[in-house]
């Protein structure tokens, strides 16, 4: 495989996980493009803006890594960027029903454009945005779950809130 994948995601906030799919995908891939999605049916704790610059500061030397968010359907977003595939990672069959749906709606939008789905390594199967999240608004050390840039942005908000 060779080109262009886009990996989407709602990375509210970005894990080791996330960055572990980008090194796998990028045995793959020429370039990879992180996408934010900006209307996500979930509600965030971080904005669009400070999700693309924690994983910006996190892949911060990936010259073939861009970062970037879209909006609305995520096919049309990969179509402009002229991307050949979407690529996402499963964590187990927990993940499975709703990634199948989602692959089969993609194709349905945009044939020519492939899924790929990566294995997520052994290390982060137990690792959730949502798992995080709720372990960091514990007060409980998320330093070895996240990127240095997402500690920093975890311990700021709950400190806020
Ligand atoms: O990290 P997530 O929350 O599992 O990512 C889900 C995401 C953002 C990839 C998905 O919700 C998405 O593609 N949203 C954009 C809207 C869209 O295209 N929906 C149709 C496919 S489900």
């Amino acid at each position: 495989m060779s080109g262009l994948a886009v990996y989407p995601g709602s990375f509210d906030p970005p894990t080791l996980g996330h960055l572990s799919l980008v090194d796998q995908g990028l045995t793959l891939f020429d370039r990879l493009v992180v996408a934010v999605a900006r209307n996500s049916a979930k509600a965030s704790l971080f904005t669009a803006e400070e999700r693309v610059t924690i994983l910006r500061e996190a892949l911060a030397g990936y010259d073939r890594v861009e970062v970037d968010s879209f909006e609305g359907l995520l096919v049309s977003y990969a179509r402009d960027r002229g991307a050949t595939a979407i690529l996402r990672g499963l964590r187990g069959t927990s993940d499975f029903e709703y990634e199948f749906q989602m692959a089969l709606v993609n194709r349905h939008l945009e044939p020519g454009l492939q899924s790929v789905y990566l294995m997520t390594d052994y290390r982060w199967l137990y690792l959730s945005s949502t798992i995080v999240k709720e372990v960091a608004a514990h007060g409980a050390d998320i330093g070895d779950m996240v990127p240095p840039a997402a500690a920093r942005a975890l311990a700021e908000k709950f400190r806020k809130v």
